[in-house]
């Protein structure tokens, strides 16, 4: 796995520096106290953060792991991405937000890290990095503590099945073993990025999410999807309402979902 890896981790470091700079990430708003989580995991987490102990995975450049701090929560973010990392703690720095940043491997944070959480987050472009969803859930379900909560929100395996340009279906739903090798060129927030970098993903479908995580101990609490995304972050997407964004309008397809579960204790 370590080349796959190894090519990710060099894009995601790529894309920081345009991320910086790009409208979706306003990172003027957000350093002015914009708070930059969406309604959706603000409705199912919000009113609980605060003064709890949360574990954000595949934090990226931190954004929204400071913007929990804001809200009451201790906060540890990770991420493999050394260059997000970089910007992670220079914001964190400047805005005195009191995050920590962990650089690892998610399916290898039990060798980086210690300690028990309340909550552990992850949103929007994450399981879909990763080959085994087994031992990700094997270290969701090592740092909570017993009653603690897991929550994701991220974008549909059957959105996930479109090739965005062509609006076609192109790829498979079920994990097929293997990752899918393609050339990623530009970035979701800023489409003419001069990047052009080999990029490893995998599909899993909702079963193959959800059922690792119950095989850990994690009790479902509530299993939602939405019919829209809350980031305009794939070609060809249309603004239905403010911050709601659809894929194919025509059509009713799920665009992200989310689980909220407890650990058994
Ligand atoms: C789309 S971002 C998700 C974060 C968040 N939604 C955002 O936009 O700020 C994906 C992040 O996952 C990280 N990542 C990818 N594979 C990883 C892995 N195996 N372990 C840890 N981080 C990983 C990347 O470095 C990147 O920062």
């Amino acid at each position: 796995m370590k080349e796959y890896f190894d090519a990710n981790r060099t894009l995601w470091d790529a894309k920081v520096e345009y991320h910086k700079n790009s409208k979706m990430y306003d990172l003027e708003a957000f350093k002015a106290g914009k708070n930059m989580l969406n309604s959706i995991e603000l409705e199912a987490l919000g009113k609980e953060v605060k003064g709890k102990r949360l574990l954000h995975l595949q934090c990226h450049f931190g954004q929204d792991s400071m913007c929990w701090a804001r809200m009451g929560a201790q906060v540890t973010g990770v991420d493999m991405s050394p260059k997000s990392l970089e910007l992670a703690r220079n914001l964190n720095a400047e805005l005195d937000l009191g995050v920590n940043f962990v650089e690892s491997n998610v399916l290898e944070l039990k060798d980086h890290l210690e300690g028990e959480y309340d909550i552990v987050f992850t949103s929007y472009g994450t399981y879909g990095w990763l080959p085994d969803l087994n031992q990700w859930a094997s270290v969701i379900s090592h740092f909570l503590k017993p009653g603690g909560i897991f929550y994701i929100a991220d974008f549909h395996p059957v959105l996930y099945m479109y090739d965005f340009p062509s609006q076609q279906l192109l790829y498979n739903y079920f994990n097929s073993g293997n990752p899918y090798e393609e050339v990623s060129e530009g970035t979701y927030a800023d489409r003419d990025a001069p990047i052009q970098k080999k990029e490893y993903f995998w599909c899993h479908g909702l079963s193959e999410v959800m059922s690792p995580l119950l095989r850990h101990n994690l009790r479902l609490l509530e299993f939602k999807e939405f019919p829209y995304s809350p980031y305009d972050c794939f070609e060809n997407m249309t603004e239905m309402e403010p911050g709601k964004y659809v894929f194919k309008a025509e059509i009713s397809l799920p665009h992200v979902f989310s689980l909220k579960m407890r650990k058994d204790g």
